[in-house]
């Protein structure tokens, strides 16, 4: 794909749904030759303590790794955000890898977190958009996404090419416990345009909703939490709609307080072993007289709508199930009447500290 093409809006009327879209061409990017990915695990089996950072999506992109290296590899690692970084530097021990995600390799949270790493003998290894970055000169072992430039502020292709890396990555550790070959690749690849396809079921979900809706929660567990995160963060920064990733285990601990008739939950339920938890948080829900959209391979009566997705193994839902939601905030931005490449007050690359 050719600079020109990829940050010319083409057939769309923003960068943002264009990018949304062209994560079906980008999905496979990161799986070419260039991306020695053997050599970027091998430090992590060296390693004694493995550390994952990163800003806003990024960091979400580590926490689904978080959980996807500790169940398929029983490897433990800690992901501490980029900007509270420095505050835990001190303790770490020799021996240890430091993942830093980013998508410019240009964000000055990350780079401060990596220097401190650094001062304290950890290796570092990144996964990036832009090999020349500054993060990419500083690391032992680089990772590219090799998606493209991003143009609109909202990461959303290069959240899937990191995620990508990231399955990719369990995959090698796991001993192939968690496969994520060529085959299942490209059937992935199928199933992501099966679902970039319900485009305008989203954008019609979005018109039925109350203009002033001034609160939607995301509910998720385990591997569905960062996306519940990665949604919601989507949310806030395109449509100016306050919105907030919940543990759906969490609710009865605080966040059920908030929940009344005005409240617009959406539930990330695809069947796996939360399924039926899941179902009895909407219940909870529900039952407070919230309006609930389930996103999920099986229908249920207690979503108020449904936004389907297609059957794949469970552990590849979150690569699915946040395309529904980035659609859904690139609607709910247009709706609201406000520009989704360049929200106010953000900037694509937060160089400053
Ligand atoms: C994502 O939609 C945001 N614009 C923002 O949170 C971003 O992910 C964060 O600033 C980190 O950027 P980076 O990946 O370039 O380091």
């Amino acid at each position: 794909m050719g600079t020109r093409e990829v940050i010319e809006k083409g057939k769309y009327a923003h960068h943002t749904i264009k990018e949304i879209h062209e994560q079906s061409l980008t999905l496979l990017k990161p799986f070419q030759e260039f991306n020695d990915f053997q050599n970027f695990c091998e430090f992590m089996r060296n390693a004694s303590n493995v550390y994952i950072t990163g800003s806003g999506t990024s960091y979400n992109c580590g926490l689904l790794g978080k959980q996807l290296l500790s169940r398929f590899a029983k490897i433990k690692t800690e992901v501490i955000m980029s900007s509270e970084f420095q505050y835990y530097s001190d303790s770490l021990e020799p021996n240890s890898v430091v993942i830093a995600i980013s998508q410019s390799g240009e964000t000055a949270d990350v780079l401060h977190s990596v220097k401190k790493a650094k001062e304290n003998g950890a290796k570092i290894l990144s996964i990036v958009n832009v090999p020349t970055s500054s993060l990419a000169r500083m690391s032992d072992s680089i990772l590219t996404l090799n998606c493209g430039p991003e143009i609109g502020v909202a990461a959303t292709k290069s959240f899937m090419g990191q995620l990508m890396i990231v399955y990719k990555i369990v995959n090698i550790l796991s001993s192939g416990q968690m496969p994520f070959d060529d085959f299942n690749q490209r059937d992935l690849l199928m199933m992501v345009k099966k679902v970039l396809s319900s485009d305008g079921i989203i954008q019609n979900l979005v018109s039925s909703l109350d203009t002033n809706i001034k609160d939607i929660y995301i509910l998720g567990r385990s591997i569905h939490y960062p996306i519940a995160l990665e949604g919601s963060l989507k949310i806030k920064e395109l449509a100016y709609i306050h919105a907030e990733g919940i543990a759906a285990g969490e609710l009865k601990h605080g966040p059920l307080a908030l929940i009344d008739k005005e409240s617009v939950v959406v539930v990330l339920n695809p069947i796996d072993e939360t399924y039926q938890d899941v179902i009895s948080s909407s219940n909870e829900i529900k039952s407070r007289g919230a309006h609930i959209i389930g996103i999920s391979n099986k229908k249920n009566e207690v979503y108020d709508r449904f936004v389907e997705l297609p059957d794949v193994d469970s552990y590849l839902y979150p690569i699915l199930e946040i395309i529904p939601l980035q659609l859904m905030s690139y609607y709910l931005a247009l709706k609201k009447q406000v520009d989704p490449d360049y929200p106010r007050n953000l900037a694509k690359s937060v160089t400053v500290k």
